[in-house]
């Protein structure tokens, strides 16, 4: 059974059809990473558990958990337009699916279940430092024995500064091909209010600041990056 509970604030991806565009042109890599993502998960036992954190539609994590022996779903979520399509891409899993409506972070620290996996895509960038170190010791807390953390993530290079890569990634936004100049704007807009990605090697001590024992870095393209952090 489906279940959306909890109320937030709406945010800048209720306006969720930019944001498909930009995805089904695969400007973020999407059909590279999602490859990484099934292949990481194949080998996932009986029954497993996610937490999907900023799950958004969750059109691309759908068909993957759709091949696995997923016994437990759970998304979360700010956006209330997000969490309807999320229902929709999650009627195809068999085992039951909660989505709750809320601020991330907040919902970690308030879980008391562990899980199998802790789940984020896209979504960790706009916490703070501060918060993050938080979310990783929250995600720590709420995984079972020989659970990971798997993150999908813009990662800045260890050179680049924030201002730097905010011009870096802007400027590539500026190319995006079937995007057009005022949605590229809206684009930037909302990476320069709300972008805050930090260095593998910053994520690397955060990660090990809260009792993960391994850091792997599955895969790049540009700054997406796929991080498995092991319990
Ligand atoms: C760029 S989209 C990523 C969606 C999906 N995970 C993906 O990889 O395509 C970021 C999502 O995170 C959500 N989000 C951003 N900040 C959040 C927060 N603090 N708590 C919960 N959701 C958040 C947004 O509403 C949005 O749905």
């Amino acid at each position: 059974m489906n279940e959306i509970v909890g109320r937030a604030p709406e945010n800048i991806f209720d306006t969720w059809g930019l944001y498909r565009k930009i995805v089904n042109s695969n400007h973020m890599f999407h059909k590279e990473i999602y490859a990484d993502i099934a292949e990481t998960l194949q080998s996932s036992p009986r029954n497993f558990t996610l937490l999907d954190l900023g799950s958004g539609d969750a059109a691309h994590l759908a068909p993957v958990l759709a091949q696995l022996p997923i016994g437990g779903y759970c998304g979360v979520d700010l956006s209330l337009t997000a969490l309807g399509f999320a229902e929709q891409s999650l009627s195809m899993l068999a085992c039951p699916v909660e989505l709750q409506h809320g601020d991330l972070l907040q919902v970690l620290k308030g879980k008391k279940g562990r899980y199998d996996v802790v789940f984020t895509s896209f979504a960790l960038h706009h916490l703070d430092a501060r918060q993050k170190a938080d979310f990783f010791k929250a995600a720590h807390a709420r995984l079972n024995t020989g659970g990971f953390l798997l993150m999908v993530d813009t990662v800045r290079e260890e050179h680049e500064d924030l201002p730097g890569y905010l011009d870096a990634y802007c400027a590539w936004v500026h190319k995006w091909q079937g995007i057009d100049n005022e949605e590229q704007g809206l684009v930037c807009r909302h990476i320069l209010d709300n972008d805050f990605p930090e260095t593998l090697s910053t994520l690397k001590v955060f990660s090990q600041q809260a009792g993960f024992a391994s850091c792997q870095a599955i895969s790049r393209y540009k700054w997406h990056s796929v991080l498995r952090f092991g319990r």
